[in-house]
């Protein structure tokens, strides 16, 4: 007699709709950072991005992925620098904040100028100040490289992710 047919409760789609396609890219976990700058008036502008992605050691080069609709975009592509800010799990709030329009995002939030200027969240698991290097074009979003200038990292705090559309954390144990 055959073997009953295996329960298959996973969900395997595929597709080249725009909502497949998020929710597949939306499988790779990511962390998650807050990107700042000063814009040209010397006022702090920052969003929340998870297309962080180290590019090169040598020199040492990121990049950040900046939606060109994003009301930041003109000042994160004009800065001469930038902070990359990796958030760990208690500054979900700020995540928040940093993503939703009309929210006083730096007034709510500790910062203070980092050692080339742009703004540095306080209690960040890591900081990367960097000096523009390059602005790219990549279709809907600036792709927005920077060379390290200062990179600093507290060892001892848990890293805020991003997975499928959800805010999560690391378990250990
Ligand atoms: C977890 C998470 C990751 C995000 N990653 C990016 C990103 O990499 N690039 C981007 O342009 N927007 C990203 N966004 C959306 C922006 O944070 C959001 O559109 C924000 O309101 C933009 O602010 P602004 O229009 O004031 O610049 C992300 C949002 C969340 C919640």
């Amino acid at each position: 007699m055959a073997e009953p047919a295996a329960q298959h409760t996973s969900e395997y789609r595929t597709g080249s709709d725009p909502r497949t396609l998020r929710d597949a890219l939306g499988c790779f976990a990511t962390g998650v950072t807050i990107v700042t700058c000063l814009d040209g008036d010397g006022s702090p502008v920052g969003l929340t991005a998870n297309s962080f992605t180290s590019v090169s050691l040598d020199p040492p080069l990121l990049l950040v992925c900046v939606a060109r609709r994003a009301a930041s975009a003109g000042a994160l592509t004009q800065a001469s620098h930038f902070a990359v800010n990796v958030l760990q799990t208690h500054q979900q709030p700020a995540s928040i904040r940093f993503a939703t329009k009309d929210q006083d995002r730096f007034g709510a939030t500790p910062w203070s100028p980092g050692e080339y200027g742009p703004p540095v969240l306080r209690d960040s698991l890591g900081v990367f100040e960097c000096a523009a290097h390059a602005v790219h074009e990549g279709g809907d979003h600036h792709i927005v490289v920077g060379e390290v200038l200062r990179a600093s990292f507290d060892s001892t705090l848990d890293p805020l992710l991003y997975f499928r559309g959800r805010y999560r954390r690391l378990h250990f144990d």
